[in-house]
């Protein structure tokens, strides 16, 4: 589609480079680090830029030991491994510490938050999202240890760098005895106000968790993860794990399955520059967020929503919502999709084709796990209970489904912290045109 011949665009050019949904932002520090490296030989998994990033990134949060890793996926891996450990014991080599497990975990994250669930052997049952934050459901997570009493493993993730509602999800998991794995890999940065009284930052919250430096993210390695405890014992075995489980023998000695999941000394020497300006990224991403929200006043959307009085996002994401009756037909299939304009509505699928087509980034938000064609027989849980098979041919009515609800009716909006306010505001223009 030519949008240039579309008398609604009048008047727009393209942007002459792309508005990225979220790019890495390079201070300089970060090649100190890295020829610094090389210079002295460190370029290997041990060195100064792995430990001092180890030791800002611990003081940053507020706990105890971090482990860098390759990426914000080993992390969890480890984590969940570890959780399960904990729980279930050590498994054999050639079997997943999960096997035979049920999982509760987040529904509409990225899949490398509940990946390690099936590395090992485990099965995540999926928990539907509340509209407040849209993260986790609380009332869905109850429900669900109904259905499912014997779980002991929650994984959960912050999207979009908005806290989820943790006092909620804690108490429950305390009352079942149930860990928690924290995936803040999008929310570094991010703090919550834990039961009224402390602010502590994502990553921080749960009983093993971990941040990611992959490139999107709000500070980066260009990859590159981490650990986050305040257990000096869980720290080591991670670091363990990490390199390849070697005990300490004079030759390579092993009696449990390794990884090669440690950060490099060159990654960690661009995430080391990168630490300084965490806050700096954080402040422009609000601006963004903040830009949007008002800039999309007279519109029928709303912002990805948080907690204002409980939480302090990062604002990594901003994302918009189209309000139910501004919604124009768009349906998709499983890798196409088709949308339709009406006049004073719009959908996520022209918005992002517009914007496409004028060389700006947007992205669907993220697809619900339970929707995923490989999770597609995995359980899913709502407010409501079971989440599937609860149609039926002959009864008018469907189930409650808000992560469906959320995917069909939202947008991830570019979100640069290099964008100017000028190119901001062309944004915001483009999506006003859809609406037309
Ligand atoms: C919510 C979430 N979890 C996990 C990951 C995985 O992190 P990494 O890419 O560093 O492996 C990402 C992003 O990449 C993410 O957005």
């Amino acid at each position: 589609m030519d949008y240039l011949q579309d008398p609604r665009f009048e008047g727009i050019k393209p942007f002459e480079g792309r508005i990225w949904l979220s790019s890495p932002t390079m201070h300089g520090d970060e090649q100190r680090y890295v020829d610094e490296a090389i210079r002295t030989n460190w370029v290997s998994t041990v060195g100064a830029n792995i430990n001092e990033l180890e030791r800002s990134m611990a003081e940053y949060i507020g706990v105890r030991y971090a482990v860098a890793l390759s990426s914000g996926t080993a992390a969890l891996h480890l984590a969940t491994k570890l959780a399960a450990e904990r729980l279930y014991g050590q498994a054999r080599p050639n079997e997943g510490t999960l096997t035979g497990k049920k999982v509760f975990c987040s529904d509409v994250t990225f899949d490398a938050s509940i990946n390690p669930v099936a590395y090992e052997d485990g099965e995540a049952v999926f928990i539907d999202t509340e509209r407040d934050t849209w993260n986790m459901d609380p009332v869905a997570l109850e429900k669900a240890f109904e259905l499912y009493p014997d779980v002991k493993l929650i994984v959960l993730a912050h999207l979009y760098g908005t806290p989820g509602k943790m006092d909620e999800i804690r108490a429950i998991a305390k009352k079942h005895g149930a860990l928690i794995v924290e995936d803040a890999a999008e929310s570094l940065g991010a703090k919550y106000l834990v039961e009224g009284t402390k602010w502590v930052e994502t990553g921080a919250l749960g009983d093993y968790n971990c941040i990611s430096f992959n490139g999107n993210k709000i500070i980066t390695g260009s990859s590159g993860g981490m650990f986050l405890t305040d257990s000096l014992e869980d720290a080591n075995k991670v670091r363990k794990w990490s390199t390849q489980s070697r005990e300490d023998a004079p030759w390579y000695q092993h009696e449990e399955i390794g990884y090669n999941y440690r950060m490099s000394n060159i990654i960690a020497g661009i995430i080391r520059g990168q630490v300084p300006y965490l806050d700096e990224h954080i402040a422009q991403k609000k601006a963004i967020y903040e830009r949007y929200k008002d800039g999309f006043k007279d519109l029928p959307i709303t912002m990805n929503p948080f907690d204002e009085a409980k939480s302090v996002p990062n604002y990594w994401l901003s994302c918009a919502l189209i309000n139910e009756d501004a919604m124009a037909p768009h349906v998709r299939g499983e890798q196409d999709q088709l949308w339709q304009h009406i006049c004073g509505k719009s959908s996520p699928g022209e918005m992002l084709d517009v914007l496409s087509f004028f060389n700006a980034e947007g992205r669907p938000i993220w697809k619900p796990m339970h929707m995923q064609p490989i999770y597609r027989l995995n359980a899913f849980v709502t407010v409501e209970g079971n989440g599937r098979a609860q149609s039926n041919a002959y009864i008018k009515g469907g189930v409650q489904d808000t992560g469906r609800d959320i995917f069909q009716r939202g947008i991830c909006l570019p979100s640069d912290n290099k964008m100017s306010q000028v190119q901001q505001e062309k944004v915001i223009e483009i999506i006003h045109r859809c609406f037309d």
